[in-house]
């Protein structure tokens, strides 16, 4: 029987491979421009963490997580995202002492349950950064600034960033009763899941995709109408700030987000390139989460953004089209070309080079396409000559010209400045 891939999770071959690790520099460079350090926490954790941290009305607890016993009957879960595992890891290891204030960025694969489909998988990567321990607006906007660099680094246009603010904890519950007022004549010709979330947090009626819903949400009152002085003053240095340093955003007062930790800012990019999936991140502030999990009264912010819609952006884009190239393919023929080979191809990758040779008996014809397929820059023939002479013809494969050069990798170097890393 031949085997196949589980549904809702692909495996990302060496063609697409490279625009994952291009991708992935990126990320770290701009992290490290605003000096976020990297974090790396498990992929699986104790359930509850995410039945707490997240929700138990989301759609994320409620339907979407890989959950399983241990042998042990301990009930685990894969991670559906990272923000409760990394806040678990500042508590866990006694951050919130050592220096409370922390910058942490994270890249990995993260489960859900979902129905695939263009941009959306049951194994997908995030990427995502998480500052946790003050609750000044300059934060929030600094992790704005941080994912526009990014996209901008990235040279993605039609971009839009929808931006909100939900309030803490008492101006959800009065939000919540807001919403309850504004739905209940319709609740009976809405769809059963959000007659469950009238019940839970009508928050999440917000969210909802389906069609007969939508007419009663279009004009469900704003969270903004309903913010406390001191969460609405914190919106305002937001946007304030965000006006000052020029960085765009639409104000959607509808946005909630979909997991239950949000507190104030709460934010999201869209690109108009990605049809209905077309969340690139999202994020905000969770104020209430660092407690939640056990910790000290500790705010934080941050956001996540799916790495595979990230990837289809950009391939969208003529210009990205990534090449694999290698430096230098040696073309051998008979038995002392390739001992040599095997000699130079040595020390030439010890010196930095990326050299290949054949590695299957092939003819001097069928090793030339090998070269070309690879787009090898450069390309030695070794024979008996070679072999004896130690002299050989470097040839660049662009231009055609050949040089005379001395076998040696030293000599080869000379020659060939190394593609960078
Ligand atoms: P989220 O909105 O659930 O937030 O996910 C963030 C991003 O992950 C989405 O905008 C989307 O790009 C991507 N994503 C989510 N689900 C899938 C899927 N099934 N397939 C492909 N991509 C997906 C969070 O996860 C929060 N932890 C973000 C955060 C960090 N908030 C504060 N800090």
């Amino acid at each position: 029987m031949a085997y196949e891939s589980v549904r809702g999770m692909r495996d990302i071959l060496p063609d697409e491979a490279d625009y994952w690790t291009r991708l992935e520099a990126t990320i770290r460079k701009i992290a490290r421009r605003f000096n976020y350090r990297e974090i790396r926490p498990p992929l699986v954790e104790h359930t509850e963490l995410f039945s707490r941290g997240i929700g138990a009305a989301t759609d994320v607890v409620n339907k979407e997580m890989y959950t399983f016993p241990d042998k042990k009957g301990r009930s685990l879960t894969l991670r559906p995202e990272a923000t409760a595992s990394v806040v678990r890891a500042y508590v866990e290891h006694g951050m919130t002492t050592q220096d409370p204030f922390q910058k942490l960025y994270y890249i990995g694969p993260m489960f859900r349950y979902e129905k695939p489909q263009k941009g959306r998988s049951r194994q997908f990567h995030q990427y995502g950064v998480e500052a946790i321990g003050s609750l000044d607006p300059s934060l929030d906007v600094e992790v704005i600034s941080l994912a526009w660099s990014l996209m901008h680094e990235l040279g993605l246009g039609g971009l839009s960033l929808r931006l909100n603010s939900i309030g803490c904890a008492a101006d959800h519950e009065r939000y919540r009763e807001a919403l309850r007022a504004h739905f209940a004549p319709h609740i009976g010709s809405m769809c059963e899941d959000c007659q469950r979330r009238y019940d839970d947090n009508p928050l999440r009626i917000l969210d909802c995709k389906n069609k007969i819903c939508q007419p009663y949400i279009a004009d469900a009152p704003g969270s903004t109408e309903h913010l406390c002085d001191d969460c609405a003053d914190h919106f305002e240095r937001v946007k304030e700030l965000l006006d000052q340093l020029g960085l765009d955003y639409v104000v959607d007062p509808h946005l909630v987000r979909g997991l239950d930790y949000y507190t104030r800012t709460v934010f999201e990019l869209t690109s108009k390139d990605l049809g209905a999936q077309d969340a690139l991140l999202g994020g905000g502030r969770y104020d209430d989460l660092v407690k939640m999990i056990g910790g000290p009264d500790t705010p934080g912010v941050g956001f996540a953004g799916g790495m595979e819609r990230l990837i289809l952006v950009l391939k969208e884009r003529e210009e990205q089209v990534m090449e694999h190239r290698i430096d230098l393919f040696l073309v051998t023929l008979g038995d002392a070309g390739r001992t040599l080979a095997l000699d130079l191809s040595n020390g030439l990758r010890g010196e930095g080079l990326s050299v290949d040779l054949d590695y299957r008996g092939r003819s001097f014809r069928k090793q030339m396409t090998q070269a070309n397929k690879l787009s090898a820059r450069y390309l030695l023939v070794l024979g008996d000559d070679e072999a004896t002479s130690k002299k050989g013809k470097l040839k660049e494969m662009d231009s055609g010209e050949e040089t005379e050069v001395a076998l040696s990798a030293e000599e080869i170097m000379r020659k060939i400045e190394p593609l960078s890393d």
